[in-house]
């Protein structure tokens, strides 16, 4: 048995009168039509509580789209047993079937759940057709059958063995059950946290943020019917301290498949630190956090090529990619052509509903989360070392709009130049042409992150100084391209610093995170 080498997902185009298109529309209308209540999934068995929240799209706050049940700390109790239950039969399953599972459910999501799935997406988390495609259906489908690729890579990892004595790994997976922890920002990081443990032959307890809730339940029916046992992967619905105060005080305890902001998982890990002596095995620790994204240019750069990076670069799903560019350093000497360009390619791009297929920026997720953008905005217009030179405005009324904003100052350690903002606002430095040195040191030293990065040079001396310089600024450094949308299989990704434990998503790095290998000496 050997699956062979995985190929990229095709992006699909969804033109105007095309065939994906009204079945994505199709998908589109049926969600509208339902008003879906949705259950937990713990054991195989859906789970109401009637105590039930509604679910909004972000972009249209008073249209309900159905509503789904929250758990409480029974329910994370519940979730644990119904793994633990099921963890000896998954375990013990030939790895060849659990492939030939998650395998199917990619071809499931690039045949019949394509749109559902994609809908959902540009329903609940008020993505755009094409953001969404790249997302759920492209990325997660490169995420499960990547990972079975790795998968056969790690278990083919065997030591030399001799006349009389045969040696072996045995890539056992780990004692205890992991819980997966899931953002709103991506549906294919949502899907693919709880699937790459479970492929290993782990069970899997999956929290997914509220606002991704309506896509997360088109994934477990996509799960289920690709056959992914009853207890294998159980998703609830419970907030997060108080399914983390049940998860990280059990025994059985075994790791954390994390993505999400910097803070919750500092604060998680004081917490496992904290109980580790609870624990039957040290838990593995997994964590891709926050980001505070840069594009730098050369002067050689081609200014038209660093506008459009910082155009799709920060504003692409309203720059809530954890790889979104946020700060941008422009040389004196190219920055006005640049700037000219992005606010030519901002004049022409449109802000509304996600039906609507020609807008480009869409809503962002949540209230607290457009209040925080308008708090910044608010700031940038009343401060001295700011101007804000396209967008700055924002309206709730309907849907979280924030317009695309561009903030220009001259102080490079600006507020905005160094917080995470989280949304539609880039925040430009304008440096000495001659400073181009000094400007690196400020790249390296602005931000405690460390995610993604562009270098934009026609000058091979200064792509090198730049790699050089920023080895550790980020964990994914783009030349000449914009720093978001990295491929499975050809840029892993995840960064250092305080953006994560930079196991690289899409990789053999980060599957081995979830096996505990035995090694086995036999002799004749
Ligand atoms: P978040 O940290 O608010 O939430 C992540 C998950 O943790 C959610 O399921 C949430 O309910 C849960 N949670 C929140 N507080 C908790 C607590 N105290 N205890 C236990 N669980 C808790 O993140 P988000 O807003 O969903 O996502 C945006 C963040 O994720 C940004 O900071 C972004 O940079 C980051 N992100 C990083 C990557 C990456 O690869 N580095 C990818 C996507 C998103
Ligand atoms: N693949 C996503 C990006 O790089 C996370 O933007």
């Amino acid at each position: 048995f050997r699956v062979p080498t995985p190929l990229n997902e095709p992006v699909k185009g969804y033109a105007p009168g095309s065939k994906e298109r009204a079945e994505l529309q199709q998908a589109l209308a049926e969600l509208n039509g339902q008003q879906r209540d949705i259950p937990m999934h713990i054991g195989g068995q859906e789970v109401r509580t009637g105590r039930t929240l509604p679910i909004t799209p972000p972009h249209d706050h008073q249209r309900v789209l159905g509503q789904f049940h929250e758990g409480d700390a029974s329910h994370v109790t519940q979730a644990i047993d119904a793994a633990l239950a099921a963890r000896t039969a998954w375990a013990e399953l030939p790895w060849q079937e659990r492939a030939a599972i998650f395998l199917k459910a990619a071809d499931l999501l690039a045949g019949p759940y394509r749109a559902r799935l994609n809908a959902a997406t540009m329903l609940g988390q008020s993505k755009n057709a094409f953001q969404a495609e790249i997302d759920a259906a492209c990325e997660f489908i490169d995420f499960l059958r990547f990972n079975v690729h790795f998968m056969q890579e790690i278990y083919q990892q065997q030591p030399e063995s001799s006349p009389g004595m045969w040696n072996r790994l045995e890539h056992r997976p780990l004692e205890g059950f992991v819980f997966a922890l899931t953002p709103f920002n991506f549906t294919s990081i949502a899907g693919n946290l709880p699937t790459s443990a479970a492929l290993m032959g782990n069970v899997v307890v999956w929290k997914p943020a509220y606002p991704q809730i309506y896509s997360a339940q088109v994934l477990m029916e996509l799960f289920q019917e690709a056959g992914v046992p009853a207890g294998v992967i159980n998703l609830i619905y419970v907030d997060g301290p108080v399914a983390g105060d049940v998860i990280f005080n059990h025994p059985h305890f075994a790791g954390i498949h994390f993505t999400g902001s910097t803070k919750v998982f500092q604060t998680i890990w004081q917490t496992i630190g904290q109980n580790i002596p609870k624990y039957k095995s040290y838990p593995r620790i997994v964590g891709e956090t926050g980001g505070k994204d840069f594009i730098l240019a050369h002067p050689s750069a081609h200014a038209k090529a660093v506008a459009t990076a910082i155009t799709r670069g920060a504003f692409e799903y309203q720059g809530q990619k954890c790889s979104a560019a946020s700060r941008v350093y422009l040389p004196s000497t190219i920055a006005t052509e640049v700037l000219d360009y992005v606010k030519q390619d901002l004049a022409s791009v449109k802000m509304g509903d996600v039906e609507d297929f020609t807008n480009f920026v869409n809503a962002v997720i949540t209230e607290a989360s457009f209040d925080k953008l308008a708090k910044y905005i608010d700031g940038a217009h009343q401060d001295a070392d700011a101007e804000i030179v396209a967008g700055g405005t924002y309206d709730k009324s309907k849907g979280y709009f924030v317009a695309p904003t561009v903030i220009v100052t001259k102080n490079p350690k600006y507020t905005t130049m160094c917080d995470e903002l989280f949304g539609p606002v880039v925040t430009v430095y304008v440096y000495e042409a001659t400073d181009f040195e000094a400007t690196l040191e400020l790249v390296d030293t602005t931000s405690p992150y460390a995610l993604t990065g562009a270098i934009f040079s026609q000058d091979r001396y200064a792509i090198d100084l730049a790699t050089k310089r920023l080895v550790n600024a980020a964990g994914n450094f783009y030349i000449n391209d914009k720093p978001t949308g990295a491929v499975v299989g050809q840029q892993p990704f995840g960064g250092a610093r305080a953006s994560g434990t930079n196991d690289k998503a899409g990789s053999l790095l980060n599957l081995q995170r979830w096996v505990s290998p035995r090694a086995i000496k036999e002799t004749f």
